[in-house]
């Protein structure tokens, strides 16, 4: 039985991977989901687990070295780590970049630190099977040329441009450090964008069916020519699962799904399909057209195109996406149709704010 203790666990992939494991293993692990609950962190995405009896919440900054520590000592079975605590968006990085240094490098560094000292035995070695994945991201290796064979793999040079991306390929960095210092047993995983049920927001794919539903106009960045390879948020959670469980130690994965798509065809399928499931007598369905689509100022140093080569985690662990495109959007529009309470309440005060100022439309 596994002891897992999961980072940022209230954000949106990190609830995500919390109900796939319990969905799994059920009461054969144990989950200790450690967040500080900023703005991107929200309860209710576990509300149906937090009566669990394997479940245990736990609010803490990883920045926060005594918290922490003082977390591994009272839960000495903790024999896994999943680090997605993290700040996550480019947007914000570019405005406020010092919160992701902080968050990223230091409570990265922070959380490998306690892990050691929890796992470190007298002779240097780490207790028999205990595991740390850091959850990293594709946008490390920087951007592709808008070239159809180009692909990031695990050997690809880091070349990281935002200032998300570069404290991201920050954290990598100290991970591997303390796998090539200590022989730390730990994983990274670098994955594509991910979509799905409880993504806050500020990302595209919520932000453009948020907006869409409310007849609000949807801001495309520069031309909308920009690719990204999009990944059903369940499929990652089954990769991180996998990779911690049955990976090579000190590996890297990429994952991804070869699913790269433009901007502007994204926002023209979901306005397609919601569209499409909103019932005719909808009186929202007159509104969801073309017509809301406004090209805005282009993010600065935006990267062109991300494209993940996925063959490594296929060959070794056997990992396939099982949700395609055209389905998981559908999923996750139906997702936001049956929580419009908790796009509510997340919308509500700060969000307000931080549209006006990012957005003028
Ligand atoms: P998110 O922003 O939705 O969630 C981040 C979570 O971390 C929140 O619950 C937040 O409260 C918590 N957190 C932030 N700072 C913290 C701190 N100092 N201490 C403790 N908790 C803190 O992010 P996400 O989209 O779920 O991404 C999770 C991880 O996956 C990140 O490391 C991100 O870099 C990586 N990733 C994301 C994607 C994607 O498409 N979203 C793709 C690849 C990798
Ligand atoms: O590639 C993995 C990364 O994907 C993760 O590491 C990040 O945490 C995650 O936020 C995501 O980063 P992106 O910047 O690619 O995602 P975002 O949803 O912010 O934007 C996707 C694309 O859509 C990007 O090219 C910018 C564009 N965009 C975004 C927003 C929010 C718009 O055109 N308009 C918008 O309003």
């Amino acid at each position: 039985m596994h002891t897992y203790l999961v980072t940022g666990g209230a954000g949106f992939i990190g609830s995500n991977f919390i109900h796939y494991m319990f969905k799994k293993y059920g009461d054969d692990i144990r989950i200790i989901n450690v967040d500080a609950l900023t703005y991107a962190g929200n309860l209710e995405n576990l509300k149906s687990v937090e009566d669990k009896k394997g479940y245990t919440f736990i609010r803490a900054d990883i920045t926060d070295k005594s918290a922490i520590e003082r977390i591994f000592t009272d839960n000495p079975d903790i024999d896994r780590v999943v680090h997605f605590a993290a700040e996550s968006h480019v947007d914000r990085s570019i405005r406020t970049p010092e919160v992701f240094v902080q968050t990223n490098v230091l409570g990265t560094t922070v959380m490998l630190n306690c892990a050691k000292a929890a796992w470190e035995l007298e002779d240097g070695s780490f207790k028999e099977g205990c595991r740390f994945l850091h959850v990293s991201t594709d946008e490390v290796y920087g951007s592709l040329p808008d070239d159809d064979s180009a692909f990031f793999y695990e050997t690809t040079p880091y070349d990281p441009h935002s200032p998300y991306s570069a404290s991201k390929a920050s954290s990598d960095m100290i991970v591997k450090a303390y796998m090539d210092t200590y022989k730390f047993p730990a994983n990274i995983t670098n994955c594509s964008n991910n979509y799905g049920p409880y993504q806050f927001p500020e990302k595209l794919i919520p932000l453009m069916i948020n907006n869409a539903l409310n007849g609000k106009k949807l801001p495309v960045y520069g031309d909308g020519m920009n690719v990204r390879d999009w990944l059903y948020v369940e499929d990652h959670c089954k990769a991180i699962d996998m990779v911690i469980n049955k990976g090579r130690l000190f590996e890297t994965y990429n994952v991804g799904g070869h699913n790269e798509m433009h901007n502007i065809d994204i926002v023209r399928i979901i306005i397609e399909s919601i569209h499409d499931m909103l019932a005719d007598n909808d009186e929202r369905k007159a509104h969801v057209n073309d017509e809301l689509i406004t090209y805005v100022e282009d993010r600065k140093g935006h990267d062109r195109r991300y494209a993940i080569a996925p063959d490594k985690i296929r060959s070794e662990l056997g990992w396939e996406p099982e949700t395609m495109f055209r389905e998981g959007i559908r999923k996750t529009i139906q997702w936001y149709f049956d929580n419009t309470e908790w796009m509510k309440n997340v919308t509500s005060g700060d969000y307000q704010k931080y549209y006006e100022s990012m957005y003028s439309v």
